[in-house]
């Protein structure tokens, strides 16, 4: 069944979206029957605050039919498998176009002792972890370091442990490899296969991009279209936890939105284009279908997705508590052109307290952090 929105419908959901300020100027825009806002109800021991604009709307469920534009996200990446262990783990490296890939070429080594597995290479601001397990007979590790893809290896660790932590940060050019090796007639006698890394560190798993474990999803890396996880346990339990602390100092916070569908955001964003004018003007503060971090069901917009926000008690409050939580201001003040987005005080992003730690501290974006780029292919 097909109907035509209203304007004052179509106001609504207007309304619901993320990131802009809303004009009066009537729309006449047709939404698919799909479309379903996805929200979790402001808790009923909140107060909301008087109404100004608010980008996300409990209201709009709204059911339409459409001929509508499909965007498309053309994703180029560049494949690289780098590393098989002997076990069922397989690292998959992929690089967007942009991004430098380095191809190891390791220093020979004999054959026989058993490879690590599992590797993992855990960046901070200023040190780099890197773990394994252990690799049956192996009588020690050796972490090699490489700081450009046509740089020779060095020895950073000698070690018996399964990880180690060297004083190296973030760097996307630099590679890590692990080689275990067992003593024979006190010989080192290498394995043949090694684990190396390259940063940033990614893996592709069901079309969802991961570095160093975090779910990545910008303007660089995209959703599968049918990614619909709903707002994740792990995001809810934190959120709960978050709210319970801001309660005690006074304040009242609830998600206005929070999961996000691929065809509603597809909707949202066409919605913004159309109003704008241009997909220029609507791609600073709208992700398009499969880029949004909604979808990742991993982010939550905190009272009023709205210019307004910025600066509010709340606003002052979740910049400075919500990494306590797991959470963290995912597109700040002053990191447009690094995160591809206008700041938006209210959209923070679950990574876990651990990670919300660094990050922060780090007072560096995602992308910073990891060495990443976030923009459309
Ligand atoms: N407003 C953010 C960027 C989104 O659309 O996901
Ligand atoms: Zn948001």
């Amino acid at each position: 069944m097909k109907k035509k929105l209203t304007a004052a419908l179509l106001a609504a959901l207007m309304l619901s979206a993320c990131g802009s300020e809303i004009g009066d100027t009537a729309l006449t825009v047709t939404l698919p029957e799909t479309v379903t806002a996805t929200t979790t109800a402001a808790p009923e021991t909140t107060t909301v605050p008087p109404t100004t604009t608010t980008e996300e709307s409990t209201t709009s469920e709204t059911t339409t039919t459409t001929e509508e534009t499909t965007t498309t996200t053309e994703e180029t990446t560049t494949t690289t498998t780098t590393t098989t262990s002997a076990t069922t783990t397989t690292t998959t490296t992929t690089t967007a176009a942009t991004t430098t890939t380095t191809k190891a070429t390791l220093p020979p080594a004999p054959r026989t002792a058993p490879e690590a597995a599992r590797f993992m290479v855990s960046t901070g601001v200023s040190t780099t972890t890197v773990s394994w397990d252990a690799a049956e007979g192996a009588d020690g590790y050796v972490v090699l370091l490489r700081r450009r893809s046509d740089g020779d290896w060095e020895e950073v660790a000698d070690t018996t442990a399964l990880s180690v932590t060297v004083n190296e940060g973030q760097n996307r050019n630099y590679s890590y490899c692990v080689q275990s090796y067992m003593l024979k007639d006190g010989e080192r006698v290498f394995s043949e296969d090694k684990q190396v890394s390259s940063f940033p560190y990614l893996t592709v798993k069901n079309g969802i991009t991961y570095v160093d474990g975090l779910l990545i999803v910008n303007k660089t890396y995209a959703l599968p279209q049918d990614y619909a996880p709903g707002l994740t346990k792990e995001t809810q339990a934190a959120f709960t936890e978050m709210q319970a602390g801001a309660a005690k100092d006074g304040l009242s916070i609830w998600i206005c939105s929070g999961f996000r569908s691929y065809d509603y955001q597809n909707t949202l964003y066409w919605s913004y284009v159309n109003r704008d004018g241009s997909q220029w003007s609507a791609d600073r503060y709208s992700a398009r279908a499969g880029h949004s971090e909604h979808q990742s069901g991993l982010a939550i917009d905190v009272n009023q997705a709205s210019r307004y926000f910025n600066g509010s008690p709340v606003a002052l409050w979740l910049a400075a508590n919500c990494w306590k939580y797991g959470f963290i201001i995912r597109y700040p003040e002053g990191k447009e052109d690094i995160t591809g987005y206008n700041y938006e005080s209210w959209h923070c992003r679950y990574v876990g307290k651990e990670k919300a730690k660094m990050i922060t501290e780090s007072g560096l974006t995602v992308e910073e952090y990891y060495g990443l780029t976030s923009v459309y292919s």
